[in-house]
């Protein structure tokens, strides 16, 4: 639009707040939008047929959910929440909690509905929570590894009260614990790990035609036609999607809803390939910041390490991180087989890669992302460590 000094700031944004012309519902590209159906595959009817099975059975019991950053974990179970309230009689309710940056304290003052801090323990809060139940229940505790402190005492906790259902007054109690650090389970305490016996179900990456009927479900909810996009441009979006980002389907969602609406800008009707590749780029960047900013602090610091590191071999990047922990954050150090671990985790959520240089047998880790923006985080965060002691 044109603007001039006679252009009052109610005419302009008249003209910018137009009706939207092909975006009909923009709700549906929400991360947190909960579609009345999801798409099912077989991991699905796995978790299904578990929730039956303690349904049918009366037997509590705790269910790792594991599988990499947009695998459905959330949406899937969040599903069944809304599913079971359906049924009206399952005499068995779900209840949510997402575990990130909370401590257990703060977790149980959700799940005991207090606003209040209140001067009883975490061990009275948790056996509080049990006997206030009026229905046996499945607890899902989401994102359990990015709690802010420790929380294996809780789990601990809950798993053994979960066993001493023999007290008739009290509700049976199973977990589903959910995260996208596939080892998660290993790095839990024995005796919290063999409390819990836990049944673990593997959400495999999205293939590009499991991407391609979500994307259509959410064009269908969210677009004014199918014909908004072709299918090879879909097909585009799947592919790089399954190639570059292990099938992340929050990615595809957020690329197909950028392009949208830059059309929307544009004043066009259909998508074309520069839309969704600008759409692309946007989603990526955003979701890498938000992957950067929601690592643990030690997982920062080897991703600094791997930045700073000149060769870029694992052996490397170790002496590397040794020496940012020695000299400037003064913690704990961790072993070599630990950082091994963490660097697996970081390749999980696309933030490296390993390579193999041709004719070199050593291989090599490297940031997919912009270095500057590592940097950034870390020296915010040391700064606040260092501010702190
Ligand atoms: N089977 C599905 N049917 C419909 N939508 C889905 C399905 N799987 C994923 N989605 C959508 O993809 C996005 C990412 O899914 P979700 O948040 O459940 O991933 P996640 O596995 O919990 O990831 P993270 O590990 O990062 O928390 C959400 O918008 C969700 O609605
Ligand atoms: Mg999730």
């Amino acid at each position: 639009m044109e603007i001039n000094q006679d252009t009052s700031f109610k005419d302009f944004f008249k003209k910018e707040i137009r009706k939207t012309e092909i975006i009909k519902n923009s709700k549906v590209f929400e991360i947190a939008y909960l579609p009345n159906e999801i798409f099912k595959r077989a991991e699905t009817l796995d978790l299904f047929q578990e929730i039956a099975r303690i349904i049918r059975f009366d037997k509590p019991t705790h269910i790792f959910l594991r599988g990499l950053p947009g695998t459905g974990k959330t949406v899937t179970v969040k599903y069944l929440q809304e599913q079971l309230k359906g049924l009206g009689n399952a005499k068995w309710q779900i209840i949510y909690v997402n575990c990130r940056n909370r401590t257990a304290v703060d977790i149980l003052k959700e799940l005991n509905e207090l606003n209040s801090v209140r001067l009883i323990s975490e061990e009275q809060m948790t056996t509080c929570f049990i006997q206030n139940l009026k229905n046996n229940t499945i607890l899902v505790l989401d994102e359990v590894d990015k709690s802010r402190y420790e929380i294996s005492n809780l789990l601990y906790r809950l798993s053994r009260i979960s066993e001493s259902t023999e007290n008739p007054t009290y509700k049976k109690l199973s977990t589903i614990l959910i995260s996208n650090k596939l080892d998660w389970e290993n790095t839990l305490d024995g005796s919290v790990r063999s409390s819990l016996q836990m049944r673990v179900i593997n959400f495999n990456s999205y293939n590009p035609d499991q991407l391609k009927s979500i994307l259509k479900e959410r064009i269908r909810e969210g677009l004014i036609s199918q014909d908004v996009i072709s299918d090879q441009l879909l097909d585009w979006i799947c592919k790089m999607v399954t190639e570059e980002r292990h099938g992340d389907c929050r990615t595809a969602i957020e690329t197909l809803f950028y392009a949208a609406q830059n059309v929307e800008e544009r004043g066009v009707k259909t998508i074309d390939m520069e839309d969704v590749k600008l759409g692309y780029g946007v989603c990526v960047k955003k979701i890498e910041k938000a992957r950067i900013m929601s690592l643990k602090n030690h997982e920062l610091y080897v991703l600094y390490a791997i930045s700073k590191s000149d060769t870029k071999t694992y052996a490397n990047i170790y002496n590397q991180y040794k020496d940012i922990i020695r000299s400037k954050i003064h913690e704990r150090i961790f072993s070599y087989s630990k950082i091994f671990q963490d660097i697996k985790y970081l390749e999980d959520q696309n933030l490296v890669r390993k390579n193999k240089k041709e004719g070199s047998k050593e291989l090599t880790i490297e940031l997919t992302i912009d270095e500057s923006a590592v940097e950034r985080e870390y020296l915010t965060r040391s700064e606040n460590i260092n501010s702190s002691e």
